[in-house]
């Protein structure tokens, strides 16, 4: 990412943030639209370096952001081919109910997006029950003896190397998820659900943010007794480093749990997050995929993150009480949208099929500089909160 010049500071704004903001939200609509017919029932998974898409091959764990990008166009616009396209994905998310190997904790990425979208916008009870269906099975994953929801699955009872892996960890990443619990404890009056899910959030707080505010991407349990054992990452560049994309889950997760909640600690937490993730930032226009400060780190900058956190922050900044916070996270907020669309914004790119290039799916695999399923849809979140819409499926 060494060709695109990512200073925020270098960014001429001529209009107003507001009008930036509905002008890119009506762009990414316009794409949307272009390309329903295109992409039909297929699940955008990542994009190839000419921006057009790579599609999931099977239930994964992003199935349900172009599902959420749909809804919202729906709820902004009211047009029915937008809701269409959308329920028309339901058997891929059955075939996730109906399959434990499909299953992980990615169940609240996948279903609040799709199935608690659906039932909001239209009260389909079929879509109801398949959102209490998955808050049911991302319960099961709760690990009480360490007090965390844990993350991935061992697929077998032979794949030890995956067992070693999966069993006995957390991960920043979750925190998006608890959102489907406190939704289905809303729906049934259940206290399991909203129970599990501040029990996770605490014990996230606690071991996934250091004492710097800056935050581990997992961190790891003893799978038998629960004891605590160590922080690692999986997606970031070191155990110890702090991955972009995972402190912005950290900050727009708190935040959420702090609507649902109003524990005043969840607000505290998301507040120390988005601090620390001010300094870090600097005057990036978007954020590079890992903080660290280490010559030996690839140069990758993901927009996926600036996209996460701008959501995150404009979601907090709703939250506090004081003028002058509610202030600063906004305005922290705009410059990363206005970064977003000063660098990577694809939705004015002839060819291009999704709204964001340079995302960074998974850096030490090799997937970066690439569009994101996920990027679109938290800049289609973040546009809108900018906007003060605040009607989400969160
Ligand atoms: N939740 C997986 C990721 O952020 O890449």
């Amino acid at each position: 990412m060494n060709k695109v010049a990512n200073s925020y500071f270098a960014q001429e704004q001529a209009a107003s943030p507001s009008k930036r903001h509905q002008e890119a939200l009506e762009r990414c609509i316009a794409r949307l639209a272009e390309q329903m017919p295109v992409i039909g029932l297929r699940n955008p998974k990542i994009g190839t370096a000419q921006n057009r898409w790579i599609y999931c091959d099977g239930p994964d764990w992003v199935m349900g952001f172009l599902s959420g990008t749909l809804w919202l166009a729906y709820q902004l616009t009211g047009r029915s081919d937008f809701a269409r396209a959308a329920t028309a994905r339901r058997p891929g998310f059955r075939m996730v109910l109906e399959n434990r190997r499909y299953r992980d904790h990615d169940l609240g990425f996948q279903f609040s997006l799709s199935s608690v979208a659906e039932w909001q916008m239209t009260g389909d009870r079929e879509a109801r029950r398949m959102g209490l269906a998955a808050a049911d099975a991302l319960l099961g994953r709760f690990r009480p003896e360490g007090g965390y929801i844990q993350a991935w699955t061992a697929r077998g009872p032979d794949d030890r190397a995956q067992a070693r892996f999966a069993n006995g960890r957390m991960i920043a990443d979750t925190m998006q998820n608890l959102a489907l619990l406190y939704w289905a404890n809303r729906q049934t009056g259940i206290d399991d659900y909203r129970d599990v899910a501040d029990i996770h959030a605490e014990t996230a707080a606690r071991l996934l943010v250091r004492d710097d505010d800056t935050s581990f991407h997992t961190f790891l349990f003893d799978p038998a007794d629960g004891t605590p054992l160590r922080g690692e990452t999986h997606q970031g560049f070191a155990d110890g480093s702090c991955w972009s994309r995972g402190q912005a889950w950290l900050i727009h997760g708190f935040a959420q749990c702090h609507a649902y909640t109003r524990n005043a600690a969840f607000l505290a937490i998301a507040s120390r997050l988005a601090a620390r993730a001010e300094t870090l930032v600097g005057s990036q226009a978007v954020p590079v995929w890992d903080f660290a400060d280490d010559p030996a780190k690839p140069d990758h900058i993901d927009s996926s993150a600036g996209a996460v956190m701008a959501a995150g922050l404009y979601l907090l900044a709703g939250q506090c009480a004081d003028p002058a916070d509610r202030l600063r996270w906004r305005a922290f907020a705009d410059r990363l949208l206005d970064g977003l669309i000063a660098t990577c914004d694809l939705t004015a790119t002839e060819g291009a099929q999704g709204f964001l290039a340079h995302g960074a799916a998974h850096v030490p695999a090799g997937r970066h500089d690439a569009m994101l399923p996920y990027g679109d849809y938290y800049f289609m979140e973040a546009l809108m909160r900018s906007l003060g819409h605040n009607s989400f499926f969160w």
